[in-house]
């Protein structure tokens, strides 16, 4: 091989990695800096969006398949505008899972047209707490070694259910959101399923923003935005939440 042919490798080599990592679908590039989200809500529109990334994401990083993947999120929207929002997707552009609110407090988990499956949460888990609570608390776990999926939402637990093809999260760390009016804040991404007691924990009313999600949290987090999407401090009104 001549000098100039071994040079030439590398820098192919270089150019299709740098446009393979850029160029992948929803997937945004990773920027080097994760901020502190804590306090701070998006305000969005069905028609814009924001999608969250781990800034520390490396392709080598491996996840257990057996394991699963867990998500909570706080939102607030208006069901009069937006019938069916779309509430996220997850690893869009490997494993997507997306979750639909078909109307008040049904939630559609699907991985494609094919494969769906409906959660209602409506099943009292915790005694008190969120009644007076303007946000509307999700968490979602998936337990891919026993394929089963719940989820829970402010006070109510839905039953857990079988997905109806297995779902082995790809470790994807992006959360994208698009479908929705209104306001989000507090997402959290662990590599695993969530325990009855850390759920509890996070819908628990003076729990907000203390809860770390191993794969992506709001307090050290990358953000790209699409359209008029903004940041803007969090509601602050209702009495028993301690702003740090
Ligand atoms: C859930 O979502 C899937 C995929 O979009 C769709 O095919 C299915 O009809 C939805 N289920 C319900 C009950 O709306
Ligand atoms: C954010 O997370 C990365 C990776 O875990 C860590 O190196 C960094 O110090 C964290 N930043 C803050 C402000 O905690």
């Amino acid at each position: 091989m001549k000098m100039k042919d071994k040079l030439l490798v590398p820098a192919v080599v270089a150019i299709i990695l740098i446009v393979g990592f850029t160029d992948s679908g929803q997937t945004p590039a990773p920027k080097p800096i994760g901020v502190n989200l804590n306090g701070k809500m998006v305000t969005f529109s069905k028609e814009d969006g924001i999608s969250f990334f781990c800034p520390y994401f490396s392709a080598q990083s491996t996840v257990s398949p057996n394991s699963g993947v867990s998500v909570c999120l706080r939102y607030i929207t208006d069901y009069q505008r937006t019938e069916s929002p779309s509430l996220f997707t997850l690893s869009p552009s490997t494993t997507p899972l997306k979750v639909d609110v078909l109307h008040m407090n049904l939630y559609n988990l699907s991985r494609d047209t094919y494969s769906s499956q409906v959660l209602k949460p409506s099943i009292r888990f915790l005694s008190s707490g969120s009644e007076t609570d303007i946000w509307t608390g999700v968490c979602l776990t998936v337990d891919s070694s026993r394929n089963l999926v719940q989820v829970f939402s402010r006070l109510d637990m839905s039953i857990r259910k079988f997905l109806p093809y297995p779902y082995v999260w790809s470790g994807e760390p992006v959360i994208d959101f698009s479908g929705f009016d209104g306001h989000l804040t507090d997402v959290q991404v662990w590599d695993r399923p969530l325990r009855y007691s850390e759920v509890y924990s996070y819908m628990t009313l003076s729990s907000y923003w203390s809860s770390i999600g191993s794969v992506l949290t709001w307090s050290n987090i990358s953000y790209s935005i699409r359209g008029k999407t903004l940041l803007e401090d969090s509601y602050k009104w209702f009495d028993n939440i301690v702003y740090g």
